[in-house]
């Protein structure tokens, strides 16, 4: 099999790259990437080492530019990783967040549509919203309303329907999942737990949001590739799958267990003011995708994240040239 993986010079692409050339080494890979300031050859670089697996740079908005690839590589799935996925970024830049991840995702649809392929669309947790704090009986089940509070959730929102439209108007074979946070190797630090790390290593400010009492369920990232594997196998066309950890820990808890495992004192951690419109909690009810795809997570918070810091400890060649100031995270 031939698959298209956009935005695979990013940190969750990145990772599938590595899953998938290693547990599925008959397939070919194409990797379509623009190389934002989020995408890094540096992140694919052992993916160059082999023989199944091709380099494009290129927009996923770019109608000719897809049309031609399309036509030369006869592609049976297309990953669709690419995406702005900085939600401080979407406050105060909207629009390119919907030119790639809505217009982006329509363009490899429509390509798809024409070229007879399957198209997997990789969401978020965030197009339903938020939960309340308080009320940790409550969690999203794929059929919950879609409530995206600002420009990333709603453009990826956008995306997911056009996704679910184009399977029942066209007929389209598509796959949505929606998963929670990731963390693991190859994040940008841009996001709490890679900016966390980097700070402290520098020796910096650790900044959290407001109190830093806002939960989020952290996923490690192979988990996720291993979740996107299941649904490509088992999933139902035309159907979304949520795929979390069950790991909610509050943003301060976090960074409290960074400074830990680094042996680092909490006095470096700063409350920054609050992002506009920040989400209070995020919670996933998985049933669906264990039961029907036989998909659960292996790695714990604790050892993923000890693994997680121990990686950028050791690799500080790949992030150190990204670290700038700002209290930026997801
Ligand atoms: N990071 C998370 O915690 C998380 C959680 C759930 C879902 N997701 C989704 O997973 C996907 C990957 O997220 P990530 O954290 O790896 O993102 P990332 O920002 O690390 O990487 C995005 C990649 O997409 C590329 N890209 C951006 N615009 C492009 C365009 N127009 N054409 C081609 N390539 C383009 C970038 O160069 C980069 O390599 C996104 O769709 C995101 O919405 C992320």
């Amino acid at each position: 099999m031939k698959l298209l993986v956009t935005g695979g010079a990013g940190f969750i692409g990145g990772n599938f790259i590595g899953y998938w050339l290693k547990h599925h080494p008959e397939d070919q890979i194409v990797c379509l990437d623009k190389l934002t300031y989020a995408g890094h050859l540096s992140t694919i670089s052992s993916a160059f080492r082999s023989p199944a697996f091709r380099f494009v740079k290129g927009d996923i908005a770019d109608g000719e530019g897809v049309e031609r690839l399309f036509a030369r590589e006869k592609f049976s799935l297309v990953v669709n990783f690419a995406a702005e996925s900085h939600v401080d970024r979407s406050i105060l830049d909207p629009r390119v967040f919907t030119v790639t991840n809505v217009l982006g995702a329509q363009t490899l649809m429509d390509a798809c549509l024409k070229y007879g392929c399957r198209f997997h669309q990789v969401s978020t947790d965030e197009v339903y919203g938020d939960l309340p704090l308080a009320r940790k009986d409550l969690s999203f089940t794929e059929s919950s309303p879609l409530r995206p509070s600002g420009p990333y959730s709603a453009s990826k929102a956008a995306a997911d329907l056009l996704a679910l439209a184009y399977f029942r108007t066209y007929g389209l074979p598509v796959t949505v999942t929606r998963s929670s946070n990731n963390y693991g190797a190859y994040q940008y630090p841009e996001k709490l737990i890679p900016l966390a790390i980097a700070k402290a290593l520098r020796g910096q400010p650790v900044p959290v949001y407001g109190d830093g009492s806002n939960v989020r369920d952290w996923l490690f990232a192979e988990d996720h590739c291993r979740a996107i594997e299941a649904v490509l196998q088992r999933g139902k066309a035309g159907n979304v799958y949520n795929a979390g950890a069950g790991e909610e820990h509050s943003n301060l808890e976090v960074v409290r267990a960074i400074l830990k495992e680094l042996g680092k004192d909490e006095g470096g951690i700063v409350f920054a003011e609050d992002r506009k419109g920040h989400d209070l909690r995020y919670s996933l009810d998985c049933t669906k995708i264990t039961g029907e795809c036989g998909w659960r997570p292996r790695k714990g918070f604790r050892e993923g994240l000890a693994e997680t810091v121990r990686w950028y400890l050791e690799n500080r060649a790949w992030w150190e040239p990204f670290v700038q100031g700002g209290t930026a995270q997801k």
